[in-house]
């Protein structure tokens, strides 16, 4: 792992989200560009906690279909509409989806069958529009909590900028 791209696993949870807040919000000095940023904040996050997948999906028909990418990890579903398992939830609520036991989901997305929890976080622009959400898969059975979720919409309000 390279220094520009810190493992922060053997970091106590607090702190490494205080270390990856930080570095996501100085690489990202400067620009506005929001592949760009998504690119960069699920390239740091992946690597940061070693999860399966990393990444966003991305409102391209508002209301009704959100496509994948930027992300990180194994092969992600190309397209995923509104409603549909944890991250068209995510999406037609605009609320963060916790899901402790993804077998235990009605309607879960199988993109990966190591899958075993996830967290899903919608993604807001300036004007409080949907444009994205972020999803993370762990092969680990109820890896997320309610501090992950203020600590990933904090670092997610990046997509807020003017
Ligand atoms: N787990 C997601 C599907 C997307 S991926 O696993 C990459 C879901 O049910 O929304």
């Amino acid at each position: 792992m390279s220094e520009q791209t810190p493992d922060l696993r053997a970091t106590p949870k607090p702190e490494a989200w205080r270390q990856l807040a930080q570095q996501i919000a100085s690489v990202l000095e400067g620009t506005t560009d929001d592949i760009t940023a998504m690119a960069t904040i699920s390239c740091l996050v992946h690597h940061a906690f070693g999860h399966l997948w990393t990444g966003f999906y991305r409102v391209v028909t508002p209301g009704k279909l959100l496509r994948v990418g930027p992300y990180q990890g194994t092969l992600g579903c190309l397209e995923i509409p509104f409603g549909k398992g944890v991250c068209g939830t995510a999406a037609s609520t605009k609320t963060t989806q916790l899901v402790p036991d993804v077998h235990a989901y009605p309607g879960h997305i199988t993109c990966d069958g190591r899958s075993a929890s996830e967290i899903v976080v919608p993604v807001f622009d300036r004007m409080g529009a949907l444009i994205a959400v972020f999803d993370i898969d762990s092969e680990h059975q109820s890896a997320f909590d309610a501090d992950d979720q203020v600590q990933l919409e904090r670092i997610l309000a990046w997509f807020r900028h003017p």
